[in-house]
């Protein structure tokens, strides 16, 4: 047991959000450079080949070319274990994506500088806001044109209210970057154009150190010294207690591809993120450190084959020290039990493991019994952590079975399907489970939903999209939902626990219903409160 307090501390772990093409892939590979988890980044081989190798679970994936499942990559560096929770977009974006937020203690946001903040951002940042986690800006690619930092400041600011702090600042961009000015430090690290492939030249110079002029030209210099005294005077102070909160966001300024910035950005984010937090639980909040092993299943990975239920679970643990073999209790299935083939992701090598610690990630050997947001404890410490919220799915499908002789089969499938976590189903008041309304929040999970209807359960089904793509759940106590005041394309559904809720095609309809329905509480996460 010695020395779990220390292996605790080590901890830290986080997950990098972006919309696709900013530059998610590039910065993990280059913090799994530093940390030495892997020998060269992308940039060497392929790059498309390299990042299957480095981020993709399961060889099934691969064959099918998706990717459904997130990984989590751990590696050292200087002493902390870092674990990166890596959440898949393109589309490949589903509710996993989501989840996955639920299992870091914080996010790293990264931008394109010439783009700012994008439709996946905001999505995925919204997550992270139900959490109230550090949240680090990373603003990539200023080796390319980008657009004015103020602005981009700006408009983090004002599309996701929250505070930025920038903790260094660019010098150009494009053609003329020069690199980055550490607003902590107060000196410069200049950058040195390269063929992209290397990590650049650094060099560290003091803002009135005559030579600056000669290495960044005088108007760089000028606007440099203007922007800072702007900056100092009127951007928000540093307020660690803020960061921890997720209320002001560190931002850092670089270029992934070409290696700028990502090691200074490192070892500032190590320095002001936390070893795990306690998580809450109905029997209040679970200290991380407790001697006692405790873990929430936040994702479950179908293996695609035939023995239907062969499934990977994945487990964030939230306190005390996992041991193989150790005895452990599932306290939704209210039984005692071994985890079997322990296991976790060491940058490319999947490992059965001996031991893992508060903060790390385990997947274990699930036969069927695991459902999402479950609490595995130590005999005789029964709690239940909070729940995974379920998320506002944004694209919707009738879908039926094609041979009516087959309708069993067909509502197995789709109920246990969704019990899993890989869909949500609805059903129109009082209507039957011949047709179900299947809603996603990415489109690929249909595609999966298919395959596994025709693979696992013999089904082959219709399915037909629906024009909605919002759903609130309906939080406040409906007599007649028939009585509802609600436009003609809006459509009154139900969850199987028979929560009601309103599919709406546009925004506008969501301002109508609150409007014409006094005391209608809508809301777009269920966070599984009034399921108990
Ligand atoms: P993602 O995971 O967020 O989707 O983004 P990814 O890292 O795959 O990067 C998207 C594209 O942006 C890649 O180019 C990548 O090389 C490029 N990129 C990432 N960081 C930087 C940067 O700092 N500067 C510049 N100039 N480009 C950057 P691609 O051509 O789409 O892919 P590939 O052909 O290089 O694999």
């Amino acid at each position: 047991m010695a020395g779990y307090i220390e292996q605790i501390e080590k901890r830290r772990t986080f997950a990098i959000i972006s919309h696709p093409d900013a530059g998610k892939t590039t910065l993990t590979e280059k913090l799994l450079l530093y940390g030495g988890a892997i020998a060269l980044a992308g940039t060497v081989k392929g790059k498309k080949n390299s990042r299957h190798a480095v981020s993709d679970w399961m060889e099934i994936e691969k064959q099918r070319g998706i990717s459904v499942t997130s990984s989590v990559m751990q590696f050292y560096y200087h002493g902390n274990c870092i674990n990166i929770l890596d959440t898949p977009g393109h589309q490949d974006f589903s509710e996993d994506t989501y989840r996955t937020l639920m299992a870091a203690d914080s996010a790293v946001m990264v931008i394109d500088a010439s783009k700012g903040v994008e439709a996946q951002t905001r999505k995925l940042f919204k997550v992270c806001l139900l959490r109230d986690i550090p949240i680090f800006t990373f603003i990539n690619k200023m080796d390319r044109e980008a657009r004015n930092p103020f602005d981009l400041m700006e408009e983090i600011e004002n599309e996701l209210g929250i505070g930025t702090y920038p903790i260094n600042w660019p010098i150009g961009c494009g053609r003329d970057f020069k690199g980055v000015y550490d607003r902590q430090r107060r000196e410069i690290i200049s950058f040195t154009a390269n063929n992209g492939s290397r990590e650049v030249e650094k060099r560290e110079i003091e803002l009135d150190d005559p030579e600056l002029t000669g290495l960044i030209g005088e108007e760089l210099r000028n606007t440099l010294a203007d922007d800072i005294e702007l900056l100092d005077g009127a951007s928000y102070e540093f307020d660690m207690e803020k960061v921890r909160h997720g209320k002001l966001s560190p931002v850092f300024f670089g270029s992934a591809l070409t290696n700028f910035g990502v090691e200074p950005f490192l070892e500032d984010f190590l320095r002001m993120t936390t070893p795990p937090l306690p998580r809450r639980s109905d029997a209040g909040e679970i200290d991380p450190f407790s001697k006692n092993f405790s873990a929430f299943v936040f994702k479950i990975q179908a293996n695609m084959n035939k023995a239907h239920r062969d499934r990977i679970a994945f487990m964030r643990i939230c306190s005390g020290r996992f041991e193989k073999e150790m005895e452990v209790y599932h306290v939704q299935g209210n039984k005692k039990m071994k985890l079997s083939q322990p296991q976790q992701l060491m940058a490319q090598e999947r490992e059965v493991i001996e031991e893992a610690y508060a903060g790390d990630i385990i997947g274990v050997f699930d036969p069927g019994i695991f459902s999402i947001g479950d609490t595995i404890s130590v005999p005789g410490k029964v709690f239940r952590f909070e729940g995974i919220p379920t998320f506002a799915p944004e694209h919707f499908a009738r879908v039926s079975t094609k041979d009516t002789m087959k309708r069993k089969q067909f509502v197995k499938g789709v109920t246990q399907i969704a019990q899993e976590g890989a869909i949500q189903i609805f059903q129109f008041p009082g209507a039957g489970m011949e047709e179900v309304i299947v809603g996603v929040v990415g489109t690929l999970q249909f595609e999966v939903l298919e395959y596994r209807l025709k693979n696992e359960y013999n089904v082959l089904i219709n399915m037909e999209s629906m024009p909605y793509q919002y759903i609130r759940w309906i939080d406040s106590p409906v007599e007649d939902p028939a009585k509802l005041n609600i436009t003609s394309d809006t459509r009154v559904v139900q969850d199987l626990k028979g929560n009601l809720l309103l599919l709406f095609t546009n925004q506008w309809n969501i301002g109508w219903a609150e409007e014409k329905n006094k005391g209608l509480e809508l809301s777009e996460f269920n966070t599984g409160s009034k399921d108990e």
